[in-house]
């Protein structure tokens, strides 16, 4: 796969010729509304909200648990990665988990529970490749062990944490459920091939998310289950596959967590079960 090729895949945003001034505008629309006061990017989530990032230790996820610990809408964070992240605030506990250990998820969810009912749980880990596993260009590149992987950390991970997390989350209130997958995920959308394990692994997640919506619906009327895509971020996952894509198509990771949380809270219960771009905009599965 060439160069061209491999940026392609990690989905380069397309970004609209009013984006950015639509962003200059609404950044100045807050700077503006500031002066008023402290503001929340969750308002529709009402106030006093428990909060967990599993995967607060990767790029997006860090940045979502440090954005998440400034809201004034927020009160408690669980930050949830494999090593403890460091510096978090007041308002956040560190909890060790591993994706790979169910035992350690069900034990997350213990101490979360302690606390109340949970208004937002999102899922920031993934996988897609280190220095002995990379995405495959051709079928001769698949490997089970590889593809389980995958699985095990991008399909499989996400259904267990739901398993446990599920009935911590608020029954009688806006309550989401997020996971983020990406774009190349999306069975229609795929045009380019490659990336066998990857793409299969979030297509597969992408109907583990559909599913547990129709049952997240069941217990509450009010709540959201979606996967998301944040859209190229320079991260650790996409760094070896940016190519020279120019910088103002990759996002920083503060920039995709506050999009993302944007996406988050711009949602209603009708919308529960689909997939989302980090510019709000619904992909197809
Ligand atoms: N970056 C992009 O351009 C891009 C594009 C599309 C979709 N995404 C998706 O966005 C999500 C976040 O990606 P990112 O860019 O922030 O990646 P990242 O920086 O590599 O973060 C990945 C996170 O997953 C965690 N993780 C991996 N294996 C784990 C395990 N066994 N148990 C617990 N946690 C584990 C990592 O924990 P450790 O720190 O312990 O390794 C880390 O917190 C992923 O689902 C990715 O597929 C990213």
């Amino acid at each position: 796969m060439d160069a061209r090729c491999a940026r392609a895949q990690l989905d380069a945003p397309l970004i609209h010729p009013n984006w950015i001034w639509f962003r200059a505008q609404a950044t100045l629309a807050i700077e503006q509304d500031r002066s008023l006061g402290p503001m929340s990017a969750l308002e529709p989530f009402g106030t006093g909200l428990s909060v967990a990032v599993f995967g607060a230790s990767g790029g997006i996820g860090r940045a979502l648990t440090d954005i998440l610990q400034s809201d004034i809408s927020v009160e408690r964070v669980y930050a949830l990665s494999r090593t403890e992240p460091e510096g978090l605030g007041e308002k956040s506990t560190g909890i060790a988990f591993d994706m790979l250990d169910e035992a350690s998820i069900a034990e997350a969810a213990t101490v979360i529970a302690k606390a109340g009912p949970l208004h937002l749980a999102i899922i920031a880990t993934g996988f897609l490749h280190d220095d002995t596993v990379g995405p495959e260009k051709r079928s001769q590149d698949l490997n089970s062990k590889n593809m389980e992987h995958l699985f095990r950390i991008n399909t499989i991970g996400p259904a267990l944490i739901a398993k446990h997390v599920f009935p911590l989350l608020a029954k009688d209130r806006r309550s989401v459920f997020a996971a983020l997958s990406a774009r190349v995920g999306s069975i229609s959308d795929n045009k380019l091939g490659g990336w066998h394990c990857y793409r299969a692994s979030k297509a597969a997640l992408n109907m583990v998310i559909r599913t547990l919506s129709i049952e997240m619906a069941y217990r509450n009327q009010h709540s959201i289950c979606v996967a998301l895509h944040p859209g190229t971020v320079d991260t650790q996952l996409s760094e070896p596959f940016r190519g020279n894509l120019p910088a103002e198509k990759v996002f920083t990771p503060v920039d995709a967590a506050t999009q993302l949380l944007e996406v988050m809270a711009g949602l209603s219960p009708k919308d529960t079960g689909g997939f989302f771009a980090w510019d709000g905009q619904k992909i197809p599965y």
